[in-house]
């Protein structure tokens, strides 16, 4: 189906451009009107005053995933970064560096059979009380491509007709991980578990820090809609899977050596692009625990 972005989901997504106070500490360039933005004037190997890392929480908060470029962190220091926003979530199946299961490896090179997050996702939403936010910090790039593409939930649900909201008010789905991670991480040397989670969350939920409504359904976990017949599931997350892909509501994030991506999971979806191989592309990710939709 074509969109005519302009005569269609244009104007209805504009009302959410967010027009904030000025910043006092850090630099906010946004990437685009609807989300995304890169921040400078941080250096996170430091202890951050505390009116800056408010700041970074508000430009979280306005931008939905924000940008760090020319970083030089230690483990560590990546990990306190991450506490500095909430307990640090260890992943059900990812492998983590040596000794320090909330430091997950990001990792493709020549020899991977498939790289992280390579289809539209919400991270680890198979939880009963998924992350909240996730830090990447990659350090190795390939010369070109590697990108990550980042898509506002919250612009994908303001742009549903009004019909459209109202048959998703109060309906759930279930997020399942199973055919997700099983074998999945074998190349890494790790072992599978007997099970996998799986949890049920509304199809539309309300963000706890900025009240407003996000659509929470993803290709990679969620399997089907509760309490409605399979095949009108199957049509309505075709439909809502094509909506929230629309360019106009993504940025896309160039890395360079040294950047950090840190991603609201509660109202950002995202996707890694593995379009470098045989060049290798390596990091390491903090994701951040999260609460129980609602
Ligand atoms: C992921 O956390 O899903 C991986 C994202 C990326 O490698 O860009």
């Amino acid at each position: 189906m074509q969109h005519n972005l302009k005569g269609n989901n244009g104007p209805r997504v504009r009302h959410l451009v967010e027009v904030g106070a000025p910043y006092r500490t850090i630099g906010v360039d946004k990437l685009t009107p609807i989300i995304g933005a890169e921040l400078d004037g941080v250096d996170l190997a430091r202890p951050l005053p505390p009116e800056q890392l408010a700041e970074i929480r508000r430009a979280l908060a306005e931008h939905s995933v924000i940008f760090f470029r020319d970083q030089v962190l230690t483990k560590e220091q990546h990990l306190d970064f991450g506490r500095l926003f909430g307990p640090l979530h260890v992943h059900p199946a990812a492998p983590h560096e040596p000794g320090l299961p909330e430091l997950m490896i990001i990792h493709a090179d020549r020899d991977s059979p498939r790289a992280n997050g390579e289809g539209w996702h919400t991270d680890v939403s198979c939880e009963e009380e998924p992350p909240m936010g996730s830090i990447l910090y990659i350090k190795t790039c390939p010369p070109h491509g590697g990108d990550t593409l980042f898509a506002s939930m919250y612009a994908a649900y303001e742009a549903l007709s009004d019909r459209m909201k109202a048959y998703l008010d109060g309906l759930t789905a279930l997020h399942d991980s199973e055919d997700v991670y099983r074998g999945t991480y074998a190349n890494f040397g790790v072992a599978d578990k007997p099970e996998y989670p799986k949890a049920n969350h509304p199809v539309v939920r309300t963000h706890p820090v900025t009240g407003r409504r996000a659509l929470y359904v993803n290709r990679g976990f969620t399997r089907r809609i509760n309490g409605i017949p399979r095949d009108e599931s199957d049509g309505i997350l075709a439909y809502l899977y094509q909506h929230m892909e629309n360019p106009l509501f993504q940025c896309r994030f160039r890395w360079r050596a040294n950047s950090i991506a840190f991603w609201d999971n509660r109202c950002v979806q995202h996707r890694a692009m593995w379009d470098y191989w045989p060049n290798t592309r390596s990091g390491n990710r903090v994701t951040i625990a999260g609460d129980k939709p609602v």
